[in-house]
């Protein structure tokens, strides 16, 4: 694992070099995503491990070379993958495994939530076909028995929601001096 302090730098670093890629078809950048989704996170009382995945569940749109909106043109970036990949060399997996499973669990509200589909972002209805579309029942109950499938949840209804054009937040430092120490720590869970 790497220092607090080196790792606040390096994610500072990223969000400085790839943060102003526009976000999907939103009138938004990663950057501002991110801090969206962290506020949100913390609002709503979660782990600081979860916040700090919330600020870096796209890191996988950031660190691969795909361009800015590869759904469009039928690509399927494996950004959790990518990002949970990324996230696992630097934290424990209370905060690596929610990111690997965000698009799964927009999968399983899709079979689940009745409802859930109709409220996707038209990106989102063109990368969950090549993400394989909604889950089955048995699919659901697998998606289920996996550990942090219920972070898995409550981080993709916060990506949801993180979309607002007009919305301010504070500073992303302000965020990595809260939550970083504590995620890197491993919270167990626990509201922050
Ligand atoms: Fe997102």
């Amino acid at each position: 694992m790497i220092g607090t302090q080196a790792l606040k730098q390096e994610i500072c670093t990223l969000y400085l070099r790839e943060g102003h890629n526009g976000y999907g078809l939103y009138h938004l950048n990663q950057l501002q995503h991110g801090l969206q989704a962290a506020a949100h996170a913390q609002a709503q009382g979660l782990s600081a491990a979860l916040i700090v995945a919330a600020l870096l569940h796209d890191v996988g749109h950031m660190v691969h070379d795909l361009g800015e909106t590869p759904a469009e043109a039928g690509v399927d970036d494996r950004h959790e993958e990518v990002g949970a990949q990324w996230a696992a060399k630097r934290f424990p997996p209370d905060v690596s495994e929610p990111i690997r499973l965000h698009v799964a669990a927009k999968r399983y509200l899709c079979g689940a939530e009745d409802g859930y589909e109709a409220t996707l972002s038209k990106d989102s209805v063109i990368s969950l076909a090549l993400q394989g579309g909604a889950m089955d029942g048995k699919e659901q109950a697998a998606f289920l028995a996996q550990a942090h499938a219920r972070e898995a949840i409550a981080l993709r209804r916060i990506d949801d929601i993180a979309k607002d054009p007009h919305a301010t937040t504070r500073p992303l430092e302000v965020f990595l001096d809260a939550y970083l120490e504590q995620a890197l720590c491993g919270s167990g869970g626990e509201p922050a």
